[in-house]
């Protein structure tokens, strides 16, 4: 039998896990290959949430925009935090999380043959999404900071173009992309009329004084422009299947269409955590991520110890992507890190050509200690081995 998704590439932290998995139960095992932030949500909206899981209406649909008082709480915060202007009657969705909303938006925004133009590397559900509604993806590598490189996109775009996709904080990279250039992409897609796709899924994840900065923050770009957020890796979230996407109204109301067939809501267990949390649970939420912006100091310390890697700090996530100086092969690399160190990291070529003799490090999940592990076992890999 034939399937339309041969062509696809397979999910590829599936496949890796699956060469992991004879390591995966042993108790020396480190994993720095799942994008985890570590954090879970607060006790106190749990609690607050087990309350709210006693009414009967915790149990059934919600609106299929999601329930009206998170969206409210939701578009208040948005524009607290990061200057993003969202309507929560007409132009804020809350979704069964990031992936979610992107594939969606591929379904109501490209005819097959319709092309996105992304910057390489890549997280590669973006790839698989658009591939699957029969779009093209044109990728026009970063420049060396992994900065978007503007007049690459720009002579990119072509009749086929129908959208930019940014993902600032960056999964793999970590880059924190600037303002000046994240403008330059507003102004471009107003000016061809296609759509700025921003994905802020780590939107509370920049450290060392670098802001965060949502294109939806430029009032005079509304039409353009459709933010995705989630609430899986800032909020800890990442089970309970929850993000948003905040666009023009006119847009909105196609994508009911999509939200309705594919989900028809998101969970409403986890619209009421999510609630619960912007509501009474931030202080906490902004604790853990100072613990992470620590952990991400302690990390860099330690990788600029390797001489065998190229490593450009970002400022953003908590992933670090170091290029390994001689490295051809990352999956080749990875497999065989896996085998002598029983520690996992992800092959930068999963994330495009463009991250071939990378590799991408997480290490959201991890204590200080298994940080300075991780680091130790790498260490000594990369001096015997390089
Ligand atoms: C850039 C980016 N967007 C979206 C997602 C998906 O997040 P969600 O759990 O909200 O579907 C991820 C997860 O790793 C990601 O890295």
């Amino acid at each position: 039998m034939r399937f339309r998704t041969e062509e696809i590439m397979a999910p590829p932290i599936v496949k890796i896990v699956e060469a992991a998995r004879r390591f995966i139960d042993s108790p020396d095992f480190l994993n720095l290959g799942q994008g985890l932030s570590g954090h879970i949500p607060p006790n106190s909206s749990l609690k607050g949430l087990q309350e709210r899981l006693s009414h009967p209406s915790a149990h059934l649909y919600t609106p299929d925009q999601g329930l009206l008082e998170l969206r409210e709480e939701l578009a208040l915060y948005l524009r607290q935090q990061m200057g993003l202007y969202a309507d929560p009657e007409t132009e804020l969705m809350i979704t069964a999380g990031g992936n979610n909303a992107f594939a969606g938006i591929a379904l109501t925004l490209f005819d097959p043959g319709q092309t996105i133009i992304m910057s390489s590397p890549f997280y590669f559900n973006s790839v698989m999404a658009i591939r699957l509604v029969g779009g093209d993806v044109s990728l026009v590598p970063v420049d060396s900071d992994f900065q978007p490189d503007i007049d690459g996109i720009q002579s990119s775009i072509d009749e086929t173009t129908r959208a930019i996709l940014i993902v600032s904080p960056n999964n793999p990279t970590g880059a924190v992309y600037e303002q000046e250039r994240i403008d330059a992409l507003v102004d471009l897609c107003v000016d061809r009329d296609i759509f700025l796709i921003s994905d802020e899924t780590y939107g509370r994840m920049a450290f060392e004084s670098a802001n965060h900065y949502s294109p939806r923050s430029r009032r005079d770009a509304q039409n353009h422009v459709i933010s995705i957020g989630s609430f899986s890796k800032d909020f800890g979230m990442s089970g309970w299947r929850i993000g948003y996407i905040a666009g023009p109204e006119d847009f909105m109301e196609e994508y009911l269409k999509v939200q309705d067939t594919m989900t028809i809501c998101a969970p409403t267990p986890s619209q009421l955590l999510a609630l619960e949390i912007l509501k009474n649970g931030m202080d906490e939420i902004d604790s853990e991520i100072d613990g992470l912006g620590l952990l991400r100091d302690l990390a860099y310390l330690r990788a600029n110890e390797i001489d065998q890697w190229d490593l450009t700090r970002t400022r953003g996530t908590f992933y670090l992507f170091p290029k390994v100086k001689g490295c051809e092969d990352s999956r080749k690399l990875v497999l065989d890190i896996l085998q002598e160190t029983k520690t996992l990291v992800l092959p930068g070529s999963v994330f495009g050509d463009a991250g071939e003799g990378h590799i991408r490090l997480s290490i959201g999940p991890l204590t200080p200690e298994a940080v300075d592990e991780a680091f130790n076992r790498l260490s000594d890999y990369f001096a015997h081995h390089f």
